[in-house]
């Protein structure tokens, strides 16, 4: 039998400086290390500060760095990448698009980088495109991967949400359904736990840690503070991923 790969994956932290919002995110991230155990690693894509700001990516570094999992992140629109290199990559701050790749537990992930500086909505460039595809033929066929970016590049019936999301994904979809062994994708930036298939695979949303977007149905308004903050574990066993919420409350 295949040995179960553990992935907690959170997203949309939003780390602002506050008190009340530090406290939940490391809720977070406690509840992930009282089962680190069991983790191999824990996902984080996106939106990990509020506005991008030196303060606030240090202090993301800092509360990120409590986690006792190897930690994979990647920048959301909310981020900048200079800072968010510098701080929570341990790079030199540069403009370019933050895609890194890692190897945990014989599973590959690629952190792409969807953004687009000054925008709210997300793209992958073609070099992305190009770089991703490149990893997974170096991986090989057998190797399972999961593909993380920060804006989903479907509609989750979210008016709002949906004005915002990753666009040119045929050429993503492609890509995808060119590698068999690429078993799902990650993604955040609805504040919404959810699941749909995109390219024929596993497309899952990290509910948010920060807050939750209303689906429009659930009321006025956009923003629903009230619901706790959310966690994924994705199971993957062999080439299948199974997925679980939790909430923290
Ligand atoms: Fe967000
Ligand atoms: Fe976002």
């Amino acid at each position: 039998m295949s040995r179960v790969t553990v992935i907690a994956h959170i997203s949309d932290l939003h780390v602002t400086g506050d008190a009340a919002r530090r406290s939940r995110i490391c809720a977070v991230v406690d509840h992930v290390n009282a089962r680190a155990d069991g983790i191999d690693v824990l996902v984080v894509t996106g939106d990990i500060t509020d506005d991008g700001t030196p303060a606030q990516n240090t202090e993301a570094a800092e509360i990120l760095g409590a986690a006792r999992v190897p930690t994979l992140v990647i920048p959301g629109n909310h981020d900048r990448r200079p800072e968010f290199s510098r701080a929570l990559l341990a790079g030199a701050a540069t403009d370019l698009p933050l895609n890194r790749s890692a190897t945990v537990a014989g599973v590959l992930y690629l952190m792409c980088d969807s953004t687009i500086p000054g925008r709210d909505d997300g793209w992958l460039s073609d070099a992305s495109l190009g770089w991703m595809e490149s990893e997974i033929v170096a991986a090989g066929a057998d190797t399972p991967v999961v593909v993380c970016f920060h804006h989903p590049p479907v509609t989750l019936g979210m008016p709002f949400m949906d004005g915002i999301r990753q666009i040119g994904e045929d050429r993503l979809a492609d890509l995808i359904a060119r590698h068999p062994n690429v078993v799902g994708s990650l993604c955040g930036h609805a504040h919404t736990g959810a699941v749909t298939t995109f390219a024929g695979r596993p497309l899952v949303i990290a509910p948010g840690v920060s807050a939750t977007l209303k689906l429009p149905f659930e009321g006025e308004g956009i923003v629903d503070a009230t619901q706790p903050a959310g966690i994924a574990f994705h199971q993957l066993d062999g080439f299948r991923l199974i997925t679980h919420f939790r909430s923290v409350v």
